[in-house]
């Protein structure tokens, strides 16, 4: 089932059942080994999936949750190789969106213990941020008997924070809404910046794979336009001649809301090039960074 968050919309199945899970991998064309993250209702279903929980993972989760924060903890038995693509680790999170919590909830008092979600869209695209966008994007691989919940358009707009909790101390390995001057700033805990390694090897984030989050369109981080193109900035810059306006957020969190849809719209026009003026690095304003540099990665490749 497909399902809205606050960040975007995923697409849930049992995450202790390995058939329902590998379906989220054909409707996607995920590779295999990709971990997912598990979405519980609450903190007390945190020691189901997760062991050695840090003193500092208590703090994050009792001070974000339910919100846009995905922690990264040893795993338990329960998160088998199907989930964490086999790494020792999982990922866990309690969404705030409350069509997602509801499900969830309910979801448990049948005896689920999880749901296990990535975001609803074919593996290296834009995530989609409403039911319409996740129609779109999956109609063709979904069947019958699999449903998209319709809970509007998603309030965050870009996928949650993962935090590496498995070292003495957190690092970020996905920036998304709650950043780590927010955390700094509530709890006192100093998160480090991506670091792509825990010990030995290298952790499996499909955010750190380099082209990703990425329209059909090309997506051009520069202010040099050409008729035709899509256009998107701050709403203080006029269009530019000639072009398509895609968005005119007015802030960084406007701006985040704004993004997908606006990626997709360009596709929908059937636009060759998306220009973007980029946010300031501020807020949310790093998470929108980090996937517009990874949207206009394959084009610095070519
Ligand atoms: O906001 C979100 O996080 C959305 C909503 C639906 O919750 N979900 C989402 O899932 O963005 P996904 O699968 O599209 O991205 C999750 C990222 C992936 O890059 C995955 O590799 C990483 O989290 N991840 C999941 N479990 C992990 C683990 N055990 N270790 C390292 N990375 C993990
Ligand atoms: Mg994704």
């Amino acid at each position: 089932m497909a399902f809205p968050t606050e960040t975007v919309y995923g697409l849930g199945a049992d995450a202790t059942n390995e058939n329902a899970v590998a379906r989220i991998y054909e409707v996607k064309d995920r590779p295999i080994g990709h971990p997912l993250i598990v979405h519980i209702s609450s903190i007390k279903y945190l020691e189901k999936w997760a062991r050695d929980v840090p003193e500092y993972a208590i703090q994050l989760a009792r001070n974000f949750w339910p919100g846009p924060m995905t922690l990264i903890l040893p795993r338990t038995p329960l998160a088998k190789d199907f989930i964490t693509g086999g790494q020792d680790n999982v990922g866990i999170r309690v969404p705030s969106h409350n069509v997602a919590l509801e499900l969830i909830r309910e979801f448990e008092s049948q005896g689920g213990l999880g749901i296990a979600a990535p975001s609803a869209n074919r593996f290296g695209k834009v995530s989609p941020t409403s039911a319409q966008a996740v129609s779109d994007e999956l109609s063709n691989y979904l069947t019958s008997s699999d449903l998209i919940l319709d809970g509007g358009p998603c309030v965050v707009g870009v996928e949650s924070s993962i935090i590496n909790c498995t070292q003495d101390t957190p690092t970020i390995l996905r920036p998304g809404a709650v950043t780590t001057e927010m955390i700094y700033k509530k709890i006192g805990i100093l998160v480090k910046q991506n670091n792509e390694y825990i010990g030995e090897f290298k952790i499996k984030a499909s955010g750190l794979l380099e082209s990703h989050y990425a329209p059909a369109a090309k997506v051009f981080l520069s202010v040099n336009t050409q008729p035709g193109d899509g256009f998107i900035a701050y709403s203080s810059i006029s269009t530019p001649k000639g072009t398509v306006r895609l968005a005119s957020p007015k802030n960084n969190d406007e701006y985040a809301n704004q993004l997908y849809q606006a990626l997709r719209l360009a596709d929908i026009k059937q636009l060759q090039r998306i220009v973007v003026i980029p946010p300031t690095n501020e807020g949310i304003g790093i998470a929108i960074n980090d996937r517009l540099d990874k949207a206009a990665y394959l084009l610095s490749q070519e």
